[in-house]
């Protein structure tokens, strides 16, 4: 027998993984049979085993200490202090010492849309996609401050290609080709709720993004922290796609981390009310943190400070700067996955297509913020929502297309 499926086979069988061989022996081209072998060769079974078993476990957080987290708020500085903060990171941009980089691996589930997010028309007079929109702002930081603003998007397996060919139709929107790198993210199998590894419609292991948090492995592997290291960058913004007021080149939020001494900063918007659904800056045990909306209590999300104001009011937009040195610290080490219950497409045992109704099987994300408890120190801005976050998540209602147009246009003051 072939020694290669002799192993796959002793593989499958110690992990409990046997079905993905009815799947083998279903497939009849000599090819397809090689490649799903070959895909088989790239999956860390035990890891997959440790993540079906975590699925099962209570959630962590009940034990941890939460505090709330001192943040600078950008409207309130003075004079002094903003021109300050101002001239230290404008000084950072022009030596160019700053990158960008835009997260653009998610499914965009909520969005609906068939292509990858920044290909959505935003529904402009203009008509411009997302990803327009977001070359528009780093052409308009590129005049203001005379420099290249390397720019990284990050796209999964998924959407890579698309996305790259959509770039390439548009001539990178006036955006310098060299300064455009694309990089993948990592991906994790999907397994269905008896933890086994499920095989997908193109007969391959079923596959999905491993989250955003999975961008700092991903910038190591794929070369990005050498590319960055290569052209003098000690800063780095990284952003998700789907915000279209995004500012990704503030000398601001750069100039604050800077004269803080940190090595990390994030953008806040204060929380719309105490039941929003998004996540908050904190404390957690003592160190920078992010606390979901599913994890902080009903008394938390209500209490206020001396100055009547929420406690853990400070929203967690995605817009964070690192240091190179944090980038690279934290891409050598592992982050928890989350695990979502998704629906997913699958093949079973007798080889027939199954389209499931409701979620069947789990998905495994980190999260970028599960990155902040490593960092030594950690600094938060608070910006404006009307000037900095009009959100593309949801097809209709809150953070639609409708309402990141309208925020879009009353910033830009378009009709
Ligand atoms: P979201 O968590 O809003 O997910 O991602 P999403 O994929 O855009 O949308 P839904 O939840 O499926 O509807 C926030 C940002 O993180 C990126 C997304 O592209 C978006 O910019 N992201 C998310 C990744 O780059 N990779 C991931 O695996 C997940």
């Amino acid at each position: 027998m072939d020694e290669k499926l002799k192993q796959i086979e002793q593989t499958l069988e110690k992990y409990g993984q046997e079905q993905l061989l009815d799947e083998y022996n279903r497939l009849t081209d000599e090819k397809q049979k090689q490649d799903f072998l070959d895909s088989i060769l790239t999956i860390d079974f035990n890891q997959v085993k440790t993540l079906y078993e975590k699925s099962k476990e209570e959630p962590a957080f009940a034990n941890s200490k939460i505090e709330p987290i001192d943040y600078v708020d950008k409207s309130k500085l003075s004079n002094e202090e903003y021109e300050e903060l101002k001239e230290i990171g404008t000084k950072e941009i022009k030596e160019g010492k700053l990158a960008v980089v835009t997260m653009a691996g998610g499914q965009g589930t909520r969005l609906g849309h068939s292509g990858p997010k920044g290909t959505f028309d935003l529904g402009l007079d203009t008509h411009k996609s997302i990803f327009e929109i977001l070359t528009d702002i780093l052409i308009k930081a590129r005049e203001d401050y005379g420099v290249d603003i390397p720019w990284y998007i990050m796209t999964s397996e998924e959407n890579n290609q698309q996305t790259e060919q959509f770039f390439k139709k548009h001539n990178y929107f006036g955006y310098p080709k060299g300064c455009i790198t694309f990089f993948k993210q990592g991906k994790l199998p999907m397994i269905s709720t008896d933890g086994k590894v499920l095989v997908d419609e193109n007969h391959k292991i079923k596959e999905a993004a491993d989250g955003h948090g999975g961008i700092f492995h991903s910038m190591l592997k794929d070369g990005v922290v050498y590319d960055m290291k290569a052209r003098g960058i000690e800063w780095v913004f990284i952003g998700g796609v789907d915000n279209v007021l995004v500012k990704p080149v503030d000398p601001i939020l750069l100039g604050m981390a800077v004269k803080k001494q940190v090595v990390a900063a994030g953008k806040s918007i204060v929380k719309a009310n105490p039941q929003e659904r998004v996540g908050v800056f904190c404390k957690r045990n003592g160190r920078p943190s992010v606390i979901e909306y599913t994890e902080i209590t009903p008394e938390m999300a209500e209490e206020t400070d001396e100055n009547g104001e929420l406690k853990y009011g400070e929203s967690h937009i995605l817009c964070n700067l690192f240091s190179l040195k944090a980038i690279e610290k934290v891409s050598q080490m592992e982050l928890p996955y989350h695990i979502a219950f998704k629906k997913a497409k699958y093949i079973d045992q007798d080889g027939n297509l199954v389209v499931p109704e409701k979620p069947n099987a789990y998905k495994f994300e980190a999260f970028l913020f599960d990155a902040f408890e490593s960092l030594e120190n950690f600094a938060v801005l608070r910006v404006k929502r009307e000037e900095e976050f009009a959100p593309v998540k949801n097809a209709e209602g809150v953070d639609s297309p409708e309402t990141a147009r309208k925020l879009y246009q009353d910033f830009h003051k378009q009709k």
